[in-house]
């Protein structure tokens, strides 16, 4: 257990509470403690008073007990009046904390959307970047505008103290202020349906120093231009590897793998060529057909509107190129496909480069001019 470890090297992170990594933290958890040890308090002197009460007043012979209660003003008093004094300081705390973390600091903020979606995060930074991972600076002030494209859910980090749903129809916003670098955990805190745990980011939010945060988002904000890539690239950032894996496995939809130029099998009985047409027609109207043995396909939303003609072709391309054993093998591994591995691979064209370089272009060049250096052996 990481907490037990803890214990002993890092004082930061105690028994009960992941690391303090933001300003709300001190006030969160000192609120919560206090709360704790009043209530251990009156459970200790409460239960003794009980059980000596039910010890001294016991029935035994010869013994007889008042046949009303005693009264005390004094004390009646003292019993209401300490409690309530108690609890409308907890009160008046839990206000002065909730304002707090509702109001984000004007005009000092960094802005970024979120998009959740069944079953992944989208963060889009103000240069326009996106990924499927949270980046941001230390000390700085972060402001969280959330939607949701589907159902309820909600983003969550422990070790900033920060909750908040994410509500379809309406825009959420929530701030926090990271205090420590370092990679924090994401939850999804709302049941979204039966893949909600797909929505934990295990280490998935990066609190970076302002040079590594502004080189990370330089690189975010450049797609790669050479088709294959940038299908990979929307493939990870645009929520399609929430539920099309690349191993083969089943996750909600089918796996990319291996599926380019075959017959599949629709619901209908009918079969069909996994082909252009077919991919387009599913990205943009995902109820059209199904694949038999993949009737709940309805749960993916469509993304007319969302990808451009230029995007669907580079996923195509993608996915033409997962038939292929080398380029499986790269993107299949825990880590993705990295530019290296990409370069590696024959995508060695300015795409990737414009990453390093920080080209200004940064779109999607002639596909003709870019193909693999061994497409499809
Ligand atoms: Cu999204 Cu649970």
């Amino acid at each position: 257990m990481r907490s037990l470890t803890n214990l002993l090297g890092d004082i930061n992170e105690t028994f009960w509470f992941p690391p303090k990594a933001s300003s709300f933290a001190e006030e969160t958890d000192s609120f919560f403690m206090a709360i704790m040890w009043i209530s251990v308090v009156f459970f200790v002197l409460i239960v003794a008073a009980m059980v000596y009460f039910v010890m001294k007043f016991r029935r035994r012979p010869g013994y007889r007990g008042d046949s009303s209660a005693l009264h005390s003003n004094t004390l009646e008093i003292t019993w209401t009046v300490i409690p309530t004094i108690i609890v409308i300081w907890i009160f008046a705390r839990g206000v002065y904390g909730y304002m707090d973390m509702m109001t984000p600091p004007a005009g000092d903020t960094i802005d970024i959307n979120v998009t959740a979606q069944k079953w992944d995060w989208q963060f889009q930074y103000p240069n326009g970047a996106i990924s499927d991972e949270l980046f941001i600076p230390n000390e700085r002030n972060i402001r969280l505008r959330m939607r949701s494209i589907d159902v309820l859910h909600a983003f969550y980090v422990p070790s900033f103290r920060a909750k908040s749903d994410v509500v379809p129809g309406r825009v959420t916003t929530m701030w926090f202020r990271p205090i420590m670098e370092g990679d924090f955990d994401l939850f999804c805190a709302e049941y979204c349906g039966d893949k909600h745990s797909e929505m934990i980011k295990k280490q998935g939010v990066h609190v970076l120093d302002m040079e590594s945060y502004e080189t990370k988002l330089a690189e975010l904000a450049k797609p790669p231009s050479h088709p294959v890539y940038h299908g990979y690239w929307l493939y990870k950032n645009r929520g399609c590897k929430a539920c099309h894996s690349l191993d083969g496995k089943k996750i909600v939809g089918p796996s990319f793998q291996g599926s380019w130029g075959e017959t599949v099998q629709l619901s209908t009985g009918e079969s069909i060529a996994f082909d252009d047409q077919y991919v387009q027609e599913s990205i943009y109207k995902p109820q059209a057909k199904f694949r038999s043995g993949y009737e709940k396909a309805s749960q993916m939303p469509s993304f007319e509107g969302q990808l451009s003609l230029e995007e669907v072709m580079s996923l195509t391309a993608f996915m033409k190129e997962m038939k292929n054993e080398a380029f499986i093998k790269l993107v299949s591994d825990e880590d993705g496909l990295t530019p290296e591995e990409a370069k590696s691979y024959g995508i060695s064209d300015e795409a990737v480069a414009a990453k390093d370089e920080g080209s200004e272009s940064g779109g999607k060049g002639d596909p003709a001019n870019e193909m693999p250096a061994e497409p499809n052996k």
